[in-house]
């Protein structure tokens, strides 16, 4: 059965853990998908990890429907979600209805995040919400503010952290199902997470969260950029370097492909 919004409030409610990754193509959504993870996100993070952009700044609402469509053809039982891209919601609510209106109707997510927990966000979100559009929050480190914040950990005093919270809050009561928490002091996410009924996902947020989400390049050590918190559970750079080095040395030697048979 396909994993639903309200599922994932009633998977906090029994205590289960959430597990997140972010996707990018067909093949690897299958995967994903099989493996049991219970939610995906199109990343605007595909812009670093996979397009070779050094933000998330450039990413085009364009290229996260081209991403999202072949990753919904991939997708059967996870909730997919997709990032609004930097500058696709910011301007106006008509903005943000056009951006997420057209990932859901071309790319077919169930439901779009966006970041930020200040005023402007919060009445986008309530917005959204109010016309059945499924949202994901996003506080703490927001990659689309890197100019501002840098990728620091945030929410280290008290009072930035009491700001995150609020945020949290206010995301919750505009009617987010979910929230992401990047790179915030564990005690933080926790106390967040004791205050808030829908789930927390924790990227660098230490283990009291609801679920966890990380980058799936990161994951599979196929970027050479992981943040501090990310754990590598594969090192698929040096297998696919290795796998490649024996093909080519192979063609060079014409020992592949063997001789037919007739
Ligand atoms: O774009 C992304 O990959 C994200 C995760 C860090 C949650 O937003």
């Amino acid at each position: 059965m396909p994993i639903t919004t309200q599922q994932l409030i009633r998977f906090k409610q029994e205590g289960r853990a959430i597990a997140a990754l972010t996707v990018w193509d067909y093949a690897l959504a299958q995967i994903l998908d099989e493996a049991g993870v219970d939610l995906l996100l199109v990343g605007d993070s595909l812009g670093m990890a996979i397009l070779g952009y050094d933000t998330t700044l450039p990413v085009t609402l364009d290229e996260m429907i081209h991403h999202a469509k072949a990753v919904r053809r991939g997708t059967r039982r996870a909730l997919l979600v997709a990032d609004l891209p930097f500058m696709t919601y910011q301007e106006s609510v008509e903005q943000a209805f056009h951006s997420a209106g057209r990932l859901l109707k071309e790319a077919g997510v169930q439901a779009v995040k966006l970041e930020g927990g200040h005023p402007t966000a919060i009445t986008t979100v309530a917005r959204l919400v109010e016309a059945g559009i499924p949202v994901m929050g996003h506080v703490g480190l927001t990659p689309q503010s890197v100019h501002q914040l840098g990728y620091r950990q945030q929410g280290g005093s008290q009072e930035a952290g009491e700001k995150i919270l609020s945020q949290a809050i206010a995301l919750e009561q505009a009617g987010v199902f979910a929230i992401v928490l990047e790179h915030i002091p564990s005690d933080l996410a926790c106390q967040i997470t004791q205050k808030l009924m829908i789930p927390t996902i924790g990227i660098g947020a230490g283990p009291h969260c609801d679920g966890q989400v990380l980058v799936t390049s990161d994951v599979l050590g196929l970027s050479n950029r992981q943040p501090p918190f990310a754990k590598v559970y594969a090192n698929l750079r040096e297998a696919i370097a290795q796998a490649v080095g024996e093909y080519t040395a192979e063609v060079r030697a014409r020992s592949f492909p063997d001789q037919p048979p007739f």
